[in-house]
C-alpha cells in the first residue's frame, strides 16, 4: 500500500526520489519521508500529510547526496504522524518498509527487554532494531539481513541505507512488491514500476524470498538461502506520458475518456478484423490445457470482482462449464474444494492485490491451472499464474477503477468466445453476432463518453443526497453494484446496489422521496421486469434516475431524470456501455462535493496487505 522509491547514482538524488514519490501519490498515503546518505552520514526529512508538506522539509537534506530512498506511508500500525513516517533511523542505519510485520509485538517486547527504545508506534521499526542488533555480531549487511528475515512474519518490501556501505542500497521482498530499475550509471528501486517510468524502462521484478543490493554500477541478487541469482531485466511497454494527467483535471476523468481507445485497441489486438479469428496465443489461452478444464472459479476483489460476476453470465454460457465467482478475501480462508480440473482465474488491475495473489498460490498448490486477467505486466499475480491475458489498458492511476473495469469485462467476453469457439460450442450465427457487437462497441463507447455534459447536470441536482440505491437485472445488476461502489468510494455517499428482483425482499423499505434510485435498464431480456421495479419505486415516491436506450420513451417517462446510453445486442458487452454514465455520475458528484477524486480518503490503489 505504501509507496517506495530509492536511487543510487552519481548526481544529486533528492529531486529524483521526490518526483518518484509524486508518481506514487495515487496509491494513497498519509505521511512521507526521505533519507539520504552524505559523507557517510544519514540525513532525513519527514512530514505528516501530503508530499507538499514534505517538500518544505527537503532543504534539510544535503543537496549533493547521490544515494537515498523515500517512502509514502499508508498508516496501519500507529497514527499518520511525522514520528511514525518512514524512513526509520537508528545510528547509521535507515529503513523503509511496505507491508505488515505480523509478529511485531513479540519482537518489540524482546527488543525492549534488550534495552532498545522505539521512536515510533509502527511495526516497521522492529525490523530496524533487529537489523541494528544483528549487525553488531554479523558485520556484513547481506548476512545480517538473511538472519533477520528468518525472524519476520508477514509481508515486507524493505529498503535499507547503511553507513557501513555508503555506496549501496539493500532491498528485501517478501509479500510486498519491489521492482529494480536499471539505469545508466544509476540504479533504482520502487514499489511500483510507474515510479520509475521517466527514469528507465529496464526493470527487474523481485520474487518473494529475494534480497537485492544496488550500487550505481550494479545489481546483485540472492535468495533467502544466500544463493546468488542471475536475472535479465524486462522491458516495460508503458510510456511516462501515459501515466500523466495530460490536461485532464483528474486521472479518473482522463481514464474514463480513455475507454473508447482502450476498447478499440483491445479488440484490434485480439480479434483479426478480416477473419474474425481470436488470437488465443496473445490471450494466453494456448498456454492452458483446456481438456482439463471442467469448472472455472474466478477470484477477485472490488471492481475486479464485479467484472468477474459479469463473466459468469458470458463465459459460463460460451465455455459450457460451471463458473463460480468468489471474493478473494473469502476464498483464501474457506478451504474451497479444488481439483486439478478446476481453472482458477484471478482478475486484477494491479496484479499485486494480496488476497487475490494468495488465492492463486493456494490454487497452484492444489494442482489447479491458474490464469490471470491483469493490466500490469510482470506484476506478482501473472508471475504466479500458469498463463496471463494482459489487458493492456495502460496505467490506471485514479484509485477508482474505470477503464480497468470495462477492459476486464471485454477480456472475459473474448476469453469465453475464444474457448467456446475452440470447443465448437458456439454456432456460426452466434459467433457472427458476437463479432458484430464487438464491431459496434468502440464507437458506442465513444458516444457514451461524449454524453458527459448531461450527466454533470444530473450530478448537480443530486450531489447533496445522503443515500443512493442502484438497481439492475442480469449483467446490469453488476453495473448497479459497480455504480454504487464508485459513488461511495469517491463521494463518500452511502450507496448500495441491488438486483431489481431483490427490492421487495427488504430494500424497498428504504424508498421515499429522499432516496434517489439509479435504475439501469437496457433493452435486454430483463427490460420489462426492470420497468416493473421502476414503477414500484415511483409508487413509493422514490426519485428515479434512469439509464437506458436513447429512444426508450416508456422508461424515460417514468424517470425524473434520464441518461440515454448507447446499446449493443449482447447483454454482457452492454455493461461496458451502461457503466460509463455511472462513472461520470460518481465523478461529477464527487467534484461537486469537493472530495479528493483521485485519492479518496482511507483507500489505496493497490491493496498489497490484507
Ligand atoms: O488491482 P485490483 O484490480 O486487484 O484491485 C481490486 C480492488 O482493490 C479495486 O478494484 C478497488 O475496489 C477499486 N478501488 C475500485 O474502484
Amino acid at each position: 500500500m505504501c509507496g517506495v522509491v530509492g536511487v543510487v547514482g552519481s548526481r544529486p538524488c533528492v529531486e529524483t526520489i521526490f518526483e518518484g514519490l509524486k508518481r506514487l501519490e495515487y496509491r494513497g498515503y498519509d505521511s512521507a519521508g526521505i533519507a539520504t546518505m552524505s559523507a557517510g552520514k544519514i540525513h532525513t526529512a519527514k512530514s505528516d500529510g501530503k508530499l507538499v508538506r514534505l517538500e518544505g522539509h527537503l532543504k534539510e537534506l544535503p543537496a549533493s547526496s547521490s544515494i537515498g530512498m523515500g517512502h509514502t506511508r499508508w498508516a496501519t500500525h500507529g497514527a499518520p504522524t511525522t514520528q511514525n513516517a518512514h524512513p526509520h533511523v537508528t545510528g547509521d542505519l535507515a529503513l523503509i518498509h511496505n507491508g505488515i510485520i505480523e509478529n511485531y509485538r513479540e519482537l518489540k517486547a524482546e527488543l525492549l527487554k534488550d534495552g532498545y527504545s522505539f521512536k515510533s508506534e509502527t511495526d516497521s521499526e522492529v525490523v530496524l532494531h533487529l537489523l541494528s542488533r544483528e549487525l553488531k555480531t554479523t558485520p556484513k549487511m547481506k548476512d545480517a539481513l538473511l538472519k533477520v528475515i528468518t525472524r519476520l512474519e508477514g509481508a515486507y518490501g524493505l529498503g535499507i541505507l547503511w553507513a557501513g556501505e555508503p555506496e549501496a542500497l539493500y532491498l528485501v521482498k517478501q509479500g510486498s512488491p519491489v521492482v529494480i530499475g536499471v539505469g545508466e550509471n544509476e540504479n533504482y528501486f520502487a514499489s511500483d514500476a510507474l515510479a520509475l517510468l521517466p527514469l528507465t524502462k529496464s526493470v527487474i521484478f523481485l520474487n518473494d524470498g529475494e534480497v537485492g543490493r544496488l550500487t550505481k554500477s550494479g545489481v546483485e541478487l540472492w535468495d533467502f538461502s544466500g544463493k546468488q541469482l542471475k536475472r535479465a531485466p524486462s522491458v516495460l511497454n508503458w510510456t511516462a506520458a501515459s501515466a500523466e494527467k495530460q490536461g485532464y483535471r483528474h486521472y479518473m476523468l482522463k481514464e474514463i475518456h480513455e475507454q473508447p481507445a482502450v476498447i478499440a485497441n483491445t479488440i484490434a489486438r485480439l480479434v483479426d478484423s478480416a477473419s474474425g479469428k481470436i488470437d488465443t496465443k496473445e490471450m494466453g489461452i494456448d498456454d492452458l490445457d483446456l481438456t482439463r478444464v471442467k469448472s472455472i472459479v474466478y477470484v477477485a476483489c472490488g471492481t475486479a470482482y464485479y467484472s468477474a460476476m459479469i463473466a459468469k453470465y458470458s463465459v459460463e454460457q460460451m465455455v459450457g462449464v460451471p463458473v463460480s465467482v468468489e471474493l478473494a478475501s473469502e476464498f483464501r480462508y474457506r478451504d474451497p474444494y479444488l481439483d486439478k480440473d478446476t481453472l482458477v482465474i484471478a482478475v486484477t488491475q494491479s496484479g499485486e492485490t494480496a488476497d487475490t495473489l494468495a488465492c492463486i498460490k493456494h490454487a497452484a498448490s492444489r494442482g489447479c491451472q491458474t490464469f490471470a486477467v491483469c493490466n500490469v505486466r510482470f506484476s506478482s499475480i501473472p508471475r504466479s499464474s500458469t498463463a496471463t491475458l494482459y489487458m493492456e489498458a495502460g496505467p490506471e492511476v485514479g484509485v477508482a477503477s474505470t477503464k480497468a473495469f470495462t477492459s476486464m469485462v471485454l477480456c472475459h467476453y473474448l476469453f469465453g468466445l475464444a474457448i467456446g469457439q475452440k470447443k465448437d460450442r458456439i454456432s456460426k450465427e452466434s459467433y457472427q453476432q458476437a463479432l458484430e457487437s464487438l464491431r459496434q462497441l468502440p464507437s458506442a463507447v465513444d458516444r457514451a463518453v461524449n454524453a458527459a455534459g448531461l450527466i454533470e447536470d444530473v450530478a448537480a441536482k443530486y450531489y447533496e443526497a445522503t443515500n443512493f440505491i442502484f438497481i439492475g437485472r442480469g449483467p446490469s445488476f453488476m453495473v448497479a453494484l459497480e455504480g454504487a461502489l464508485k459513488l461511495k468510494e469517491i463521494s463518500y455517499i452511502h450507496a448500495e446496489g441491488y438486483a431489481g428482483g431483490e427490492l421487495k425482499h427488504g430494500p424497498i423499505a428504504l424508498i421515499d422521496k429522499h432516496m434517489p434510485v439509479v435504475a439501469v435498464a437496457p433493452l435486454d431480456g430483463h427490460y420489462e421486469k426492470m420497468i416493473s421495479n421502476v414503477e414500484e419505486v415511483r409508487a413509493r415516491e422514490g426519485v428515479c434516475i434512469g439509464v437506458g436506450d436513447l429512444q426508450d420513451d416508456k422508461f424515460k417517462a417514468l424517470c425524473q431524470d434520464y441518461i440515454p446510453c448507447p446499446q449493443v445486442k449482447d447483454a454482457a458487452l452492454q455493461t461496458i456501455l451502461s457503466v460509463i454514465p455511472l462513472q461520470f455520475l460518481s465523478y461529477y458528484v464527487a467534484v461537486k462535493r469537493g472530495t479528493d477524486v483521485d485519492q479518496p480518503r482511507n483507500l489505496a490503489k493497490s491493496v498489497t496487505v490484507e
